[in-house]
C-alpha cells in the first residue's frame, strides 16, 4: 500500500469500535487525524494519549453527528489545525433493532439525523475544503443492501440512503479526482454488535466464514481506499462481511 504519510484525515465517531480502529490505522500509516465523539470522552482522550508517541498528530473533537453546526465546525477546526483536508471518513452511526410497529417517530428522526443528514453535511463541508485527489469513505452496512433478519427496517433504510448518496457524490467529485466509496461491514465485534450476544449465533450461522470480523479488518480496508493505491475505485459499495451476503 502506498503511503498516506502527512495526509490530513477527519473521522466521525472515533472514540470506540470501528471508528477507533480506523483512527489508529490512519495514524500508524502516518496521517494526521482529527476524530469526533459524543459521550465517550474518556476513551477519546485515552486514544489521543495512546497515539501521542507517534510522529503523526491526533486530536479529539466533541461533535454530535446529528447536529449539522457541530459537524461543520469540527471539519473547519480540522482543516485550520492541520492546514489541509485529504481524507473524510464518515463512521459515526447508530442503530436500533426494531420492526415497523415498534420504532418511534423520535427514534426514526434521530437515526435519519445521525446516519443520513450528518453524512451529507460532512460530505458537503469536507468536499469544499478538501484537496483535489482526496478521499471520502463512508461506513454503511450490509443492512443497506439486504435485510437478513427482521428489525433492520429504519437502520437499513439509513444505510441504503448513504449508499445512494455515495454514488451521486462520486459523480459530482470525480472531475476533481476525489474518490467516494461506501464500505459495508457485516457483523463486527463492537459495543453495537457484540460477538457474545444471544443474537450473534444467528448471524454467525448465516455467514460463509462463520465468525465475526474484527474492527481492524474494516480499518485496513478503509486505509487501502484512502491510499494512492485506491485511486481508481469510486462510487463503489464494498462489502466486508465474512460472506453474510454470499
Ligand atoms: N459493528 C457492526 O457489526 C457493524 C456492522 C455494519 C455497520 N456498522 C457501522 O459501523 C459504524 C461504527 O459502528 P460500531 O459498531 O463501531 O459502533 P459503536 O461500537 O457503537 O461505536 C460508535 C462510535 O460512534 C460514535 N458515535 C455514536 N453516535 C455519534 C454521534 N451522534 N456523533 C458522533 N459520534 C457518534 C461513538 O462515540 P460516543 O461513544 O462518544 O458517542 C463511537 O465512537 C456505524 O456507522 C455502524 O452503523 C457496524
Amino acid at each position: 500500500m502506498d503511503s498516506i504519510k502527512n495526509k490530513v484525515a477527519f473521522v466521525t465517531g472515533g472514540s470506540r469500535g470501528i471508528g477507533q480502529a480506523i483512527v489508529r490505522k490512519l495514524v500508524l500509516e502516518g496521517a494526521n487525524v482529527a476524530f469526533t465523539y459524543t459521550s465517550s470522552e474518556a476513551s477519546a482522550n485515552e486514544l489521543v494519549k495512546e497515539l501521542s508517541t507517534t510522529e503523526a498528530k491526533v486530536i479529539a473533537i466533541k461533535a454530535d453527528n446529528g447536529d449539522a453546526d457541530s459537524i461543520v465546525s469540527a471539519i473547519h477546526t480540522t482543516s485550520q489545525t492541520f492546514g489541509n483536508l485529504d481524507i473524510l471518513v464518515n463512521n459515526a452511526g447508530i442503530g436500533t433493532i426494531a420492526t415497523l410497529s415498534d420504532i418511534s417517530i423520535d427514534n426514526f428522526d434521530r437515526i435519519v439525523a445521525v446516519n443520513i443528514k450528518g453524512v451529507f453535511v460532512a460530505m458537503q463541508t469536507g468536499a469544499a475544503l478538501m484537496n483535489d485527489g482526496g478521499r471520502i469513505i463512508t461506513i454503511g452496512s450490509t443492512a443497506g443492501s439486504r435485510s437478513a433478519y427482521p428489525g433492520t427496517t429504519v437502520y437499513g433504510m439509513s444505510k441504503a440512503a448513504i449508499a445512494g448518496l455515495t454514488r451521486g457524490v462520486a459523480r459530482d467529485l470525480g472531475p476533481r479526482g476525489i474518490t467516494v466509496n461506501i464500505v459495508q461491514p457485516g457483523p463486527i465485534d463492537t459495543d453495537m454488535n457484540p460477538a457474545d450476544s444471544q443474537f450473534a449465533n444467528v448471524l454467525r450461522s448465516a455467514m460463509a466464514l462463520g465468525h465475526y470480523g474484527e474492527t481492524s479488518d474494516v480499518a485496513d480496508l478503509v486505509a487501502f481506499l484512502a491510499s494512492p493505491s485506491g485511486k481508481f475505485i469510486t462510487g463503489a459499495s464494498i462489502n466486508i462481511d465474512g460472506g453474510l451476503e454470499a
